[in-house]
């Protein structure tokens, strides 16, 4: 299992301006003050821990080096709840496009689509 955009791909061009910007979640900030990570790190760290591959994206080193830096701490389970009590069903999986005048999943048509369940 692999968890692309792990982060909660903020850069994404179809990202709406109105959408919770994970990585400033005040609950995750302070389960990351806790462990003195940062909240991407806290969240990356979630994901390996239960086993799950992650494909974090940067253009800036620092932050590349931070996401590598996630071996050197375990978060508790109460904090892996707490983690996963942010989930608040928002599902970026592919973007969503205006076609004959309705909102519909890009590439939903695909005999292959995966998500039809997922919505
Ligand atoms: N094959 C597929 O179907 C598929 C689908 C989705 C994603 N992907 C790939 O998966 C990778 C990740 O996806 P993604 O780019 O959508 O989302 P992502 O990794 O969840 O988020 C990337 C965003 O997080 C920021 N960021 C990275 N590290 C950070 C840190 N330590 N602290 C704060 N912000 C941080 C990046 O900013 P900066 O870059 O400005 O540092 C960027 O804005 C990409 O390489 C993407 O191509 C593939």
């Amino acid at each position: 299992m692999t968890a692309y955009s792990p982060l909660g791909s903020g850069d994404r061009p179809w990202a709406s301006a109105d959408e919770p910007r994970l990585l400033d979640d005040p609950k995750l900030g302070a389960i990351a003050e806790k462990y003195q990570k940062t909240a991407a790190q806290v969240v990356l760290r979630w994901q390996v821990q239960r086993g799950v591959v992650c494909v974090p994206k940067s253009v800036t080193p620092s932050r590349i080096q931070q996401n590598l830096q996630v071996c050197d701490f375990s978060l508790s389970e109460e904090d892996v709840r707490q983690v996963e009590a942010l989930d608040r069903g928002e599902r970026y999986i592919v973007p969503a496009v205006e076609r004959d005048g309705q909102r519909v999943w890009r590439d939903a048509e695909h005999p292959h689509f995966p998500f039809h369940d997922a919505f």
